[in-house]
Order: structure tokens, then C-alpha cells, then sequence
């Protein structure tokens, strides 16, 4: 545990940011991300240069008052609805430990996508109740772990799936709480990548199945205790009528299974995929074709989505004349990103620089790379880039940015000229090789997915809490631990 310091770690005062109101610029983010006296970027008041002093580059750092900051607003949103609704931070998003511990100490829930998710989530403390388990390929052995823990919720991605549920519980004897996903064919403006409501996706259970996997599940009532339904429509979703679409759909499966069984269902979830801004600074939103640039630009108040679902669900029940269904039901919600994206950064360094005569490009190479940010691989991904050394200067100068990877791929631009990404990114004028950088909104599926390409030790984490202490939340790799499962 190191104190974050504007003096080499010597010293005691924190550096306190000085650009703020009007003069910040739109990426700053008052309290949490700004630019300090000395022009560097700060993390919490804490300088960034001097954590990589510290912990060396790349380097994640978090923010855990900007993590508890995202959840209050999730919980004045339930407040403001006036309805139970319990937020499962969907652990997928970035799963590391002090990240979940931070999550549960801000009092919401939390999903999972796998065992291992599972595992984290009870070692960290969440209590069975307080989890959801998701995912299309669960073995009998995670499911094992489900229901013998007692979670809240398995959502069935399958009949299939439902069998296997179904055996566990035997096996152990147990009741097992199952909530069944619904694919019902609803599109998003996000990346087709991101999106998992489309009959075409490999998610959940067609609307035509839906009724039959209801019932199915309802006859053995000793074994299983069918308590939702849930929707998950993808993640960076813009507009708020997928998430009404997906209300209405919950709830017409969940009035046809009451007039079928006489049955009552205790929670519809309606997923995650709340979008959050990855362009507060647009100076580069006329480099981005329109529909990425929608995308990445979305905004939803996430009070409206929850007004706008509760508002389809009192209607549809009115409708139905079955207004004691909506009554009783609690709203689930699976925010990942728009929990932990916007309180981590990645800090990276200039390793190298090259011009090409003719082209007449610059370019600045960065020891950050796809390895790190697999999204701005696979999806092109738009993470702000500003230098962390020089913040408060006019970021005018066009450069050609890309990682360390051995392939013509790990760039910072859509290299298919698919105007996905800008094709150069602004950053001060002459920058140099030893110049520290910072990939802005950072903290979802980043560390999560994370991988040693080209014999890249992974990097190390930090937690920036209330004050500006600085934890140690992941350890650096070592070269030993890029051989340590290797057998030979
Ligand atoms: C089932 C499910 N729930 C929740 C999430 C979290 O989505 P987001 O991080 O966009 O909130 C995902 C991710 O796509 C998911 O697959």
C-alpha cells in the first residue's frame, strides 16, 4: 500500500487538481480525473506520473469513489421509480477482486458468467442471494456449485440446460432457483458484436419455446422454483425503447404463464447494457462514421430506462387485468460497464517514434496493446487517448498511434478504413518518446480480458479509494509467470 503523493511518494501533500469549471477540458471529470499544477493528468488528485513511477507502464488504475459515484446513481434511479429493483453488477465487466469487494461494499449484487465468476464473487463475499448465474454453455459442475450454494437465480439459456438444472437438483437434493432467458428478437443500435436479443444470436430461448420451457419447468416444483424471466438485449445499448421492448416481451410471456398455471413469477430482469460515453470529449467525433459515432456517444439516464419499464409493465398488467402481478415483481438489472468503464484508465508510454517521409505521417508507438484493450481489436473501440504528461496543452497535432504487438492490426485506427475509429489521434504537439499517455473510460472488459501476446508479462492494477490512498489491486507478471503453467 503506497499513499499517492505529487512528490516522488516522499512527500505528504497530494497534488490537487488545478483546472477545473470552464477551463477543463471535456474529458475532465471534477474530483476524479483532471489535470493538477504541475499539467499532468490526476487520478482522485493523485498524479499519474507518479503512480507509474511507482508501478512502471502499462498500468491500470481505478477509481473506487467514481465506482461507488456510478452505483449511487443506479440506486437514486430505483429510488426515484419507487419499486424494488435489485442492480447485479455483472462481474463479466471487469471481475478482479478488489473491483467485486468495492462493488459489494457499495451495496448492490452481483451475475456471473461462468464458475470461475461464481467462485469470485462468494470468495469476495457476495452471499448466494445477492447472485444471478448467466451463460449459454454452463457444465454440470458449475451448475452444481449454483445450486448447491443456493444463489438467487440460474438463468436458463436452454431446455437443454433446464434438464441438466433439473438433475442437480436431485443430485443435491436441493431447490434450485432458475429464471428463464428469453432471445426475443430485439435489434440495438450497438455493435452487431454486442448485441444478444436476435433470434440470429447464440443467447436464451426463442419466444415460440418460451411457453413450453415455462411449463416444463413447472411441473417439478420440487426441484425447481421458477422465479423470472430475463432479457439481456446487448451491451452499449443507445436508445431506451430496446429496454421498454424487452419489458413488454417479459411481461407478456410472464401473464400468459399466470393464466396457463395460476402461477406467479417474482422478478423480471431486463439485463444490462447501459451505455456510457466514450466521446465527453468529441474532438474526434467528425474522424468517426455516424453510426459508431451514435454509439459511442450514447447517453441514457438510467432513472428514464427504469420509468420507462415500469411504466410497461403497470400498463401491460393493467391491461391484462392482472395489475397484483406487477405489485409484487421486482425490476433485475445487470449494469456492467456503465459501472466500472468510467472509473479506469490505462496509462501508457511512448516507446518509440518514427516518421514516413513520403506518407508524412508520424508515429507514436505505445506499450499498450490489444492485448490490454481487446475491444479496440475486435469491436474497434473508441477510448479517448490524451497525454497524461502534458493534459492541459492543446491536443492539435495528428499522429499515427499503435501498440508494441507484432501485428499490423494492433493500431489505434480501423485499418480497414472503416472510418470505425479516427485515423489519427490528437496529442500534443512533438511528442516524445518517454511521453506518458492515458486511454480514457477503461475499465470494462479490459482487465477482464487481458492476454500475455507476444510474451507480454501482464500489467499491474491499482485503486486509487477516497483520499488518495493507492492500492495494489493486481500484481505485475513476472517473466517467471509467463512460464509458470507451461510443462516441458
Ligand atoms: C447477460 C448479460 N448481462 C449483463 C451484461 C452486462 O452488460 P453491460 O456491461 O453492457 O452493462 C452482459 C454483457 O454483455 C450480459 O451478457
Amino acid at each position: 500500500m503506497k499513499q499517492g503523493t505529487g512528490d516522488g511518494g516522499q512527500g505528504t501533500e497530494i497534488v490537487r487538481a488545478s483546472v477545473r469549471g470552464d477551463d477543463a477540458p471535456a474529458w475532465a471529470m471534477e474530483g476524479f480525473l483532471e489535470i493538477n499544477r504541475a499539467g499532468h493528468l490526476a487520478v482522485e488528485g493523485v498524479d499519474a506520473l507518479e503512480l507509474t513511477r511507482d508501478y512502471a507502464t502499462p498500468l491500470y488504475v481505478f477509481s473506487e469513489p467514481r465506482i461507488v459515484a456510478n452505483i449511487e446513481s443506479l440506486k437514486r434511479a430505483a429510488k426515484a421509480v419507487n419499486r424494488p429493483v435489485k442492480f447485479c453488477y455483472a462481474s463479466k465487466a471487469n471481475s478482479n477482486m478488489a473491483v467485486l469487494d468495492a462493488v459489494r461494499r457499495a451495496g448492490i449484487d452481483a451475475e456471473v458468467n461462468s464458475g470461475g465468476e461464481l467462485y469470485k464473487a462468494l470468495r469476495v463475499g457476495f452471499r448466494p442471494q445477492q447472485i444471478i448465474f448467466n451463460g449459454t454453455s454452463k457444465t454440470s459442475a458449475e451448475i452444481d456449485h449454483a445450486v448447491g450454494a443456493g444463489i438467487y437465480a440460474i438463468n436458463v439459456d436452454s431446455l437443454y440446460e433446464l434438464e441438466l438444472i433439473e438433475a442437480s437438483a436431485r443430485r443435491l437434493n436441493k431447490r434450485a432457483r432458475v429464471a428463464l432467458r428469453l432471445v426475443p428478437e430485439i435489434g440495438t443500435r450497438s455493435h452487431i458484436g454486442l448485441q444478444t436479443a436476435l433470434l440470429t444470436s447464440k443467447f436464451g430461448i426463442a419466444a415460440i419455446d418460451l411457453p413450453h420451457a415455462l411449463g416444463r419447468a413447472a411441473q417439478n416444483t420440487e426441484l425447481l422454483d421458477v422465479c423470472g424471466i430475463h432479457i439481456h438485449v446487448g451491451s452499449q445499448t443507445p436508445d431506451i425503447e430496446p429496454f421498454a421492448d424487452a419489458c413488454q416481451a417479459l411481461w407478456h410471456h410472464l401473464i400468459e404463464y399466470h393464466r396457463a398455471t395460476g402461477r406467479t413469477l417474482d422478478h423480471i430482469n431486463i439485463g444490462g447494457g447501459l451505455p456510457v460515453n466514450y466521446m465527453r470529449d468529441a474532438s474526434h467525433a467528425a474522424d468517426i462514421a455516424e453510426t459508431e459515432r451514435a454509439m459511442f456517444s450514447a447517453q441514457l439516464d438510467i432513472t428514464e430506462v427504469l420509468r420507462r419499464a415500469v411504466e410497461v409493465a403497470r400498463g401491460a398488467a393493467i391491461e391484462a387485468d392482472a395489475l397484483h402481478l406487477f405489485e409484487g415483481m421486482t425490476i433485475l438489472m445487470e449494469p456492467g460497464r456503465s459501472v466500472i468503464s468510467d472509473a479506469g484508465i490505462v496509462l501508457t508510454t511512448v516507446r518509440n517514434m518514427k516518421t514516413r517521409e513520403g506518407v508524412g505521417d508520424t508515429w507514436v508507438l505505445t506499450d499498450a496493446g490489444y492485448n490490454l484493450l481487446l475491444s479496440m481489436n475486435n469491436y474497434k473501440w473508441y477510448y479517448h487517448l490524451i497525454s497524461a504528461s502534458r493534459s492541459g496543452v492543446n491536443h492539435d497535432t495528428p499522429y499515427k498511434v499503435a501498440g508494441p504487438l507484432c501485428d499490423s492490426g494492433d493500431v489505434y485506427f480501423d485499418i480497414e478504413q472503416g472510418r470505425r475509429l479516427p485515423d489519427y489521434r490528437k496529442l500534443p504537439e512533438d511528442v516524445r518518446p518517454g511521453e506518458l499517455l492515458a486511454l480514457l473510460n477503461a475499465g470494462a472488459y479490459s482487465l477482464a480480458q487481458m492476454f500475455p501476446y507476444n510474451g507480454r508479462p501482464l500489467p499491474a492494477a491499482v485503486m486509487v479509494r477516497a483520499g488518495g490512498r493507492v492500492d495494489v489491486i493486481r500484481r505485475a507478471d513476472t517473466y517467471e509467470d509467463l512460464v509458470a503453467q507451461d510443462v516441458w
